[in-house]
């Protein structure tokens, strides 16, 4: 598929007015999207875990409009209060789908969101708000055309949450999603993410991923910013050729379950990502003295303890601590034991691979 087959003919329905309910999960990526073209198109594939705790709650509120306006009508309630802050991101992302959804500027639209994760937590939350948002926009055009098939569903709702946010397209379904065209993987594609078509093994089906909150404050570099480095970056390329040999490896990964190549891969993913940022001019260091200290804990607790945890990291501080749902036990005990206190306010979340969205 590719944008044109988003592009809708007629509509078969007519709908005055309704309301809709999504809550749509965060991802957390093992192979990294860092840069990406022009329409929101990657520079290298990525895949993700979905996640299950971390998520955005959206509704939107929709009446048909007597005459069709010249601008989007819409009102904004974060958590339960007007956020104008807000707007201008959805108005730049009503602007980017309006060609693939021309109902648009019939509809006057309220749009209540809430997030489960604590506000400013450094968790970023594009990536469920965004696929909240497209998903309940995607239940508007189901309504009115309701011969829509699920799968085009689903592969739109990802399209259209990728204009929004890069990474928000990766949080539709789950446990497991790749989005980036990858010469190993049949149908991927560019312009959304798919459910990774291969096997997996069953230690990958439950793991756990617990989030360290290191620094809650508000993000030194944007991911707009972030991905604009790339450009013109001495070691893009060769950056992007990594990211398609890691994301083969991982294949195999996958499907024979070997942890020590799992972890090999994914901690050198999230230090390449932070590597990228402290190359590139200007440059970052988007680690906190507390975010080393917590990477050399784990490392020092997995060589004692012959476990399996292991850890990513996003655009930011924040660690993401994954382990199997086999060794819970013990590594949660290390956490509480030993990494919390390197947490603001010793703040963390406890999350675990996800199914993908719901309809509420
Ligand atoms: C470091 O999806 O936030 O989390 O497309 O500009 O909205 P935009 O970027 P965004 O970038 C996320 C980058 C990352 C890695 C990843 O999730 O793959």
């Amino acid at each position: 598929m590719t944008a044109s087959d988003f592009v809708p003919f007629a509509y078969s329905n007519e709908v005055a007015n309704g309301k809709i309910t999504w809550k749509s999960p965060s991802n957390i990526a093992l192979v990294k999207y860092w840069g990406k073209k022009e329409n929101q198109i990657p520079a290298n594939p990525s895949i993700s875990f979905t996640l299950d705790t971390c998520a955005t709650t959206t509704t939107i509120a929709y009446r048909k409009l007597e005459e069709e306006g010249n601008e989007f009508s819409f009102d904004l309630l974060f958590e339960g209060k007007p956020k104008d802050s807000f707007r201008p991101k959805i108005m730049t992302f009503f602007k980017r789908i309006e060609k693939y959804l021309p109902f648009l500027k019939s509809y006057h639209f309220t749009i209540e969101t809430s997030n489960s994760f604590p506000h400013s937590s450094g968790i970023a939350s594009s990536a469920s708000g965004m696929s909240a948002l497209s998903l309940c926009l995607m239940s508007l055009e189901k309504e009115l055309y309701p011969e829509m098939s699920a799968e085009y569903f689903n592969r739109k709702a990802s399209f259209l949450a990728r204009l929004g946010s890069g990474s928000a397209c990766r949080s539709i379904e789950g446990n497991l999603m790749e989005w980036g065209l990858h010469g190993e993987t049949d149908g991927s594609s560019n312009e959304y993410a798919i459910k990774y078509p291969y096997t997996i093994h069953k230690v990958f089906t439950n793991y756990q991923d617990t989030i360290l909150l290191v620094d809650k404050g508000q993000k030194q570099v944007s991911s707009t910013v972030g991905h604009e480095l790339m450009h013109g970056h001495p070691f893009a390329e060769q950056r992007f050729l990594q990211a398609h040999n890691n994301l083969t490896k991982l294949q195999l990964v996958f499907a024979n379950g070997n942890l020590n190549e799992f972890i090999e891969i994914v901690e050198s993913e999230a230090l390449t990502l932070h590597a990228m940022m402290m190359t590139s001019l200007p440059y970052f260091i988007l680690m906190k003295p507390n975010t080393l200290e917590i990477i050399n804990k784990i490392w020092a607790f997995r060589e004692l303890s012959k476990t399996h945890v292991c850890f990513t990291l996003d655009a930011g501080a924040n660690v993401h601590v994954l382990y199997p749902e086999a060794e819970k036990e013990i590594v949660y005990q290390f956490i509480k034991n030993e990494l919390v206190a390197y947490c603001e306010n010793g703040q963390y979340i406890c999350d675990a691979i996800g199914y993908g969205a719901k309809k509420m």
